[in-house]
Parts: C-alpha cells; sequence; structure tokens
C-alpha cells in the first residue's frame, strides 16, 4: 500500500488519531496538509514530519467555521496542486458533561453536534467540491465511532452525532460514487485517551471499565486505527466505499 502522490487534508490533526494517521500517511508517500486547533498542535506534528522528509502544511482551522474549512481546501491546492484524500476526524467529547438526556443544556448539545456532526459535514462539502472539480475521483475517511453501534454512550449529542456521521458517509458514497469519489468511516473503540480526557470526572474507573469489557483485554491507540484510514483512503480499498469498520479490540460484540 503506498500514498505517494496524493494530497491529504485531515482535520484535528494535531493529536491522537489525526496526528497518528498523518504520520502513517506521510510514511506512505503522501503531502499532508494538518488542519486543527490548537495551532501548536498542528504546527508541532508538521514540524516533526517535516523533519524526516514528509511534504506537510500546517493550517488553523476551526471545523465550526464554515470558511476556515473552505480556506483549508484553497490553501492545499496552492501548496500541493490538488486534494485527493479528506479525512474527516477533529472531534469532541466533552465528559465532564455526560449528563441526562433531560438535563443536557441545550448549548451543550450544540457544541458537541458543531464540531463533530456539522464540522464533518463542512470537512466533507468543500473536500467534495474540490474533488469534483479536478474531475478524477477521490476518497473521504469519516471518523465515527462504536458509539454509533451502540446505545450505552452516557452523552446523548456525542453518539447522536457519531451516528449521524454514518448517514454522512452513506449519502456520499451513493451520490459521488459515479464520480470515483468513495467514503468510507472508521468506528474506533475506547482508546486510552479519549478527546478531552483531562476533563473526564473518573478517567481511572473509565478506563477499567472499558478495559474489562474489552476481549482483546488491552484498551486501543491512535496507531491501532491510523492503518485503517490510511488503507480506507489507499486506492488499495478501491472497491469500498459506504461502509463502516469497526476497530475496538472486540468491544461492540460483547
Ligand atoms: N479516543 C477514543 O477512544 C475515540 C473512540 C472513538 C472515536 N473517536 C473519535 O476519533 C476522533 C479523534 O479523537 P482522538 O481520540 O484522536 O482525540 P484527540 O482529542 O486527540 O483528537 C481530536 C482533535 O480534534 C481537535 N479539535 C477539537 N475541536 C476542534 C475544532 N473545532 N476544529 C478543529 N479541530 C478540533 C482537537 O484539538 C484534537 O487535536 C474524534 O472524532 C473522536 O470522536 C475517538
Amino acid at each position: 500500500m503506498r500514498l505517494d502522490g496524493k494530497v491529504v487534508l485531515i482535520t484535528g490533526a494535531g493529536s491522537g488519531i489525526g496526528a497518528a494517521s498523518a504520520r502513517y500517511m506521510a510514511e506512505l508517500g503522501a503531502s499532508v496538509t494538518l488542519a486543527g486547533i490548537p495551532a501548536q498542535g498542528v504546527d508541532e506534528v508538521a514540524a516533526e514530519l517535516a523533519g524526516r522528509g514528509a511534504k506537510t502544511l500546517a493550517i488553523p482551522v476551526d471545523v465550526t467555521v464554515d470558511s476556515q474549512v473552505k480556506a483549508a481546501v484553497v490553501h492545499t491546492v496552492e501548496v500541493f496542486g490538488r486534494l485527493d484524500i479528506v479525512v474527516a476526524n477533529a472531534g469532541i467529547q466533552r465528559h465532564n458533561t455526560d449528563v441526562d438526556l433531560f438535563e443536557m443544556e441545550e448549548e451543550e448539545w450544540e457544541r458537541t453536534q458543531d464540531v463533530n456532526l456539522r464540522g464533518v459535514f463542512r470537512t466533507c462539502k468543500h473536500g467534495l467540491a474540490q474533488m469534483i472539480k479536478q474531475g478524477d475521483g477521490g476518497a473521504i475517511v469519516i471518523v465515527s465511532s462504536i458509539t454509533a453501534l451502540q446505545g450505552r454512550t452516557p452523552n446523548v449529542s456525542y453518539m447522536t452525532a457519531k451516528t449521524g456521521l454514518l448517514g454522512l458517509n452513506r449519502h456520499i458514497a451513493v451520490h459521488y460514487g459515479d464520480k470515483g469519489i468513495r467514503s468510507n468511516a472508521v468506528c474506533p473503540g475506547a482508546l486510552e485517551r479519549t478527546p478531552d480526557w483531562d476533563e473526564h470526572p473518573d478517567p481511572d474507573g473509565r478506563r477499567q471499565t472499558m478495559l474489562s469489557a474489552t476481549p482483546l483485554g488491552r484498551l486501543g491507540t491512535p496507531e491501532d486505527i491510523a492503518p485503517w484510514i490510511a488503507f480506507l483512503a489507499s486506492d488499495d480499498a478501491g472497491f469500498a466505499t459506504g461502509g463502516h469498520y469497526v476497530v475496538d479490540g472486540g468491544i461492540t460484540i460483547t
């Protein structure tokens, strides 16, 4: 599997799964735009990769701001000449607001939707527009979650957003397949750290609960997820579209 000559834009690329995917895809020969906030995160990962000879571009992008997402696509094309792959990965998980549905403030619901669902919509929208303009296909990988396949997740807004992403994924696959554009989603299980991990009210308790429910006997890492993202984006996955791929150490089937 190689990504030589491919241009990739990854959101939320300054840490976790996004950063691991940037490393993995750069290693396979891709030019990588690292888009996300905070700027320091994407700057550091881009500098690290550039130090190893990769072609990188770091852009501070808040996926809740449509003009910033659009500008990131434009800037990528200015620097690298085209856009082949979009990894819509940026997400938040406000553990300190894991409250009952009937107690959830609308503002909190909206904040999570704005990043995790609308942010991915914006990313796909502008990435797709560029791919259609180019006229020679492309690949989108959406980072959903196993919470899209279950009901037990405490944060209803997080779970609902991640479920919505699977609909978005299928829509893109069905409506743009004839343009050679593929879309797939990955559903990671419980990793060692979730987004906003430092805000978790009981990180050790959560870790133990997830660990004891995971058949493989360990939690995942961003490096467990990155190869799946790279594969789905690569030409080796050329007949795969509209699917979602569970990478979870087996927790979903328990
Ligand atoms: N870690 C897990 O257990 C797990 C499990 C399933 C799914 N996921 C999903 O994987 C994705 C990546 O999460 P992660 O585990 O790597 O955590 P992470 O917090 O390291 O990564 C999320 C990245 O998105 C960035 N970000 C947050 N808000 C943003 C915004 N408005 N605009 C741009 N960037 C923004 C963050 O700064 C961070 O760099 C998320 O969508 C998450 O929901 C994670």
